[in-house]
């Protein structure tokens, strides 16, 4: 099958060119956010699909209708992929949800002086690196990925498509404190807790629940329940875009996945380097359940 793995380069940071443009980038960085927006924040495979179901349901109060109703990318739309199309035609429902990969130093001057709700979600790297390995063999907009190893090598240089994971996360998380309307939450805090996770976000929105309607939620955006909402697993776009019969975007699912690709001298090379890079960071991250 045709890959549609045609590069964009912005400010330096690779981008699948299908999927995003110049102008579209350009439009995303000028983007006027209104106070009532709820912006979802992710480097890719950690947990955006999982929070925008979340939010769905946070939103709808565990009502499943719209997630079983409206596809995720009309419910939560990309920012720097559709950009106004869709985002118009959420904007008559208060609050839009609006989705990014975008990292900070990009986005943060749009954001400025806004009260729109930030949810940033990050996930052990060695968990995102292996899902996004996966996801390339899948995903026609990317390039073909190389052998694992090669592959993390990338990851761990920020040559891989949205960049450095490192950047993002210092980028995102160096705003705790300053943006009080940023909450930051992890893959793991969702997977270990997803009832406490579910209840984070909600109180963040101010949208408080009823313990019946978290329960909902929590039904409703486990894994299982996901991947078996066409809404929500991604089978509905087209062949061409996601190669099928290839693989699944509801891959796995679980905290540890890393120790099924990672040999121990990979193990050892990726520890240094996140050491050494995470240095001034006092964030931890489970990796293993
Ligand atoms: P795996 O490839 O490890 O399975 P994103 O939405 O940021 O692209 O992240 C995709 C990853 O989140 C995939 O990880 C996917 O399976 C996982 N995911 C999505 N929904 C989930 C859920 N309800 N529970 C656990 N993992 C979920």
């Amino acid at each position: 099958m045709a890959r549609l793995d045609v590069a964009e380069t912005f400010h330096g940071i690779l981008f699948p060119g299908y999927l995003h443009t110049q102008d579209s980038l350009q439009l995303a960085l000028k983007f006027p956010f209104q106070d009532t927006d709820i912006v979802i924040v992710s480097y890719p495979k950690s947990g955006t699909t999982w929070m925008q179901e979340i939010v769905t349901f946070i939103s709808s109060r565990g009502d499943p209708h719209v997630s079983q109703t409206v596809p995720n990318w009309r419910r939560a739309p990309w920012l720097e992929q559709i950009y106004f199309p869709a985002i118009q035609e959420t904007s008559n429902s208060t609050p839009r949800v609006i989705t990014t990969h975008l990292p900070h130093h990009l986005l943060g001057p749009a954001l400025q002086g806004s009260k729109a709700k930030v949810i940033y979600v990050s996930r052990n790297p060695k968990d995102v690196v292996v899902s996004f390995f996966h996801f390339h063999k899948i995903a026609n907009f990317f390039p073909e990925a190389d052998s694992f190893p090669e592959f993390l090598n990338q990851f761990l240089e920020g040559k891989l498509h949205y960049g450095s994971w490192f950047d993002h996360i210092k980028g995102w998380t160096g705003q705790i404190g300053t943006m009080n309307n940023l909450l930051h939450i992890t893959y793991e805090d969702m997977s270990l807790d997803l009832h406490g996770a579910i209840q984070k976000v909600s109180s963040h929105l101010e949208i408080p629940l009823l313990e019946e309607e978290v329960s909902n939620c929590v039904k409703h955006c486990s894994f299982s329940s996901m991947k078996d909402n066409k809404m929500s697993n991604y089978t509905l776009i087209n062949e061409e875009i996601i190669n099928h019969g290839k693989g699944s975007f509801m891959r796995n699912g679980k905290i540890g996945d890393w120790k099924n690709m990672f040999t121990e001298e990979l193990n050892q090379y990726f520890q240094s380097i996140f050491e050494a890079k995470m240095k001034d960071c006092t964030l931890e991250y489970v990796w293993e359940e």
